[in-house]
């Protein structure tokens, strides 16, 4: 009775205090009450849960390819997910105390097994994920055991992280289940994660954290803006004065070969590409360590000291660039590098006596935007002779770059997004939408509602054209992000995008994605990840500080 007293105690102080932030923030908000029933993010595309119940015990429940289905044992990348979350499921329980029964509990049939089904005779078990992976699968909990099926692991990868999101804990801390029917796939191919460690070094344990949160929220790229201007912590092989001169710290700011592949699996293991952006020609101040690559700069006859952008005028730069893009070609699996080619600033080119020549013998005019076309198309050259798709700022588009059919364009400018994902797709390319998914720029409030409310399709277009949209990215720009509030500025601001991207055209209801982000924000609590709280309320499982 006195625990019952408390908590009416508690639900009314906290409906008080919500009236009183209502009258000055239109939110949607509803306290978080104790109501363990699964709640699933992102939501999926079919979902039927019904009001039978089963029991799963921490000893006896187990994780098993089904009997019928033998292509994928003996995957390793499987059975870690088995694992994983397993320990998501039982191994930090919010309640300490030994479990009992509920009375609820108490009559329920036990769920003894998740029995994992791959039909495909390939599982793809050692393959890197790629644009083209097969992420559906379908669940079925039910007597005696429940399923998930799925054509490949990626399918089965996506399907675990949603049963795990199934499982509950009552007040007892029994944990359960409900029978429950999901058809699931991804409503985008292309559902990313931007990290911008140059800005601000991250520390590899912070960059593996952000993998784990990706795939609680089935976010499948990470795209690595491994450096830019302030910093180049990528340690070549071919070239290791980039980051012996150009990294915060040559030994202590700086990612290993080693350090790259092991983030590299890590994040195959959970369906995650990684598709690094090594950015030119502007952004890359920090590439110093190379003697003439950047331009230097003139003030009348006389050079001031300072760089501009690669000097795109020397047969030297290319030559560089195809030696550090076939490495980078194959220290990167991805089929995509990232190439950046955005916010490119002309004045010291046009300072540069050497560069006034080359134009003229080229025949640009005073045009630098053709200049910086002459330096695109060289680098995509290189890089396609490398096997390697590109992605792109979308400024390579609108200076009109000759960019091969398959490139994907980036649009990231807010102002005109609608226009100008109308034109990309309008002559054909593949684009993902990064514009309304800043999350470095914060305000006071229910922000992740902002970008919930983002749609990537609504643009004018042909269904031909919205076709070739094929998904989007939160971008988390680090001028003030480091290892100290990386998860909490990302996360679970981030999940927004997840769900965007990953459900239905349809789910857009503000008020129950409230009451599911709320909870799935202190599932990630729950598991380690630092993500801030949407409003007023409080997990069941606190933060462990
Ligand atoms: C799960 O089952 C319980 C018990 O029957 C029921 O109260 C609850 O509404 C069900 N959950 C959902 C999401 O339908």
């Amino acid at each position: 009775m006195a625990k019952l007293g408390s908590w009416f105690l508690v639900l009314l102080l906290r409906f008080g205090s919500a009236l009183a932030y209502q009258a000055e923030e239109d939110t949607v908000y509803e306290p978080v009450q104790y109501s363990p029933s699964g709640s699933l993010w992102p939501l999926p595309q079919k979902l039927h849960i019904g009001p039978e119940l089963y029991r799963l015990s921490a000893l006896t429940f187990q994780i098993v390819h089904s009997p019928h289905s033998t292509a994928a044992v003996g995957c390793s990348m499987l059975d870690n997910a088995f694992r994983r979350y397993f320990y998501y499921m039982f191994g930090s329980s919010a309640r300490k105390d030994t479990p009992g029964l509920a009375d609820s509990a108490g009559d329920t049939e036990e769920l003894r097994q998740l029995q994992v089904i791959i039909i495909a005779s390939d599982p793809e078990c050692n393959q890197h994920p790629s644009v083209t992976s097969n992420e559906a699968y379908e669940i079925s909990v039910t007597q005696p055991v429940a399923t998930l099926k799925s054509q490949t692991v990626w399918g089965a990868l996506r399907g675990l992280e949603t049963f795990s999101q199934l499982v509950y804990e009552d007040e007892y801390a029994t944990h359960l289940i409900n029978k429950t029917e999901i058809f699931d796939a991804p409503r985008f191919a292309h559902r990313g994660v931007l990290l911008d460690t140059s800005r601000h070094y991250l520390p590899l344990k912070v960059i593996l954290e952000t993998l784990d949160a990706m795939s609680f929220n089935k976010f499948n790229v990470f795209h690595w803006h491994i450096v830019d201007d302030p910093s180049f912590p990528y340690q070549s092989i071919t070239f290791p004065e980039l980051s012996a001169e150009g990294a915060y710290h040559p030994v202590t700011h700086i990612y290993t070969l080693a350090d790259v592949k092991m983030i590299i699996e890590y994040a195959r293991e959970r369906g995650i590409r990684v598709i690094p952006e090594f950015d030119t020609p502007g952004h890359t101040q920090s590439w110093k360590g190379i003697r003439n690559l950047l331009t230097p700069c003139y003030n009348g006859e006389k050079p001031t000291g300072a760089f501009g952008p690669i000097n795109p005028s020397l047969n030297t730069t290319y030559d560089f660039l195809n030696q550090f893009f076939k490495e980078i070609s194959l220290v990167f699996p991805d089929a995509y590098i990232h190439l950046g080619g955005d916010e490119v600033n002309f004045e010291c080119w046009k300072s540069n006596p050497a560069i006034t020549q080359f134009m003229q013998k080229q025949g640009f005019g005073s045009d630098y935007r053709k200049l910086e076309s002459f330096y695109i198309q060289n680098v995509l050259d290189i890089v396609a002779a490398n096997m390697k798709g590109y992605m792109v700022w979308q400024e390579v588009f609108d200076n009109g770059v000759k960019i091969k059919p398959d490139t994907i364009v980036e649009v990231w400018m807010e102002r005109n997004m609608k226009a100008e994902l109308s034109k990309v797709t309008l002559a054909g390319f593949t684009t993902i939408l990064a514009a309304p998914w800043y999350l470095d720029y914060i305000t006071y409030g229910q922000d992740w509602q902002k970008y919930y409310r983002a749609e990537p399709l609504q643009f004018n277009g042909t269904t031909a054209q919205k076709k070739l949209v094929i998904g989007g990215e939160a971008c988390l720009w680090g001028e003030y992000v480091d290892a100290t509030n990386l998860a909490s500025r990302l996360w679970p601001r981030a999940s927004a995008v997840g769900e965007r991207l990953w459900s239905s055209e349809e789910t857009t209801d503000i008020s129950d994605a409230y009451n599911r982000l709320t909870k799935h924000r202190c599932r990630m609590v729950r598991r380690g990840i630092r993500a801030e709280p949407l409003f007023v309320g409080y997990c069941d499982y606190e933060y462990k500080v």
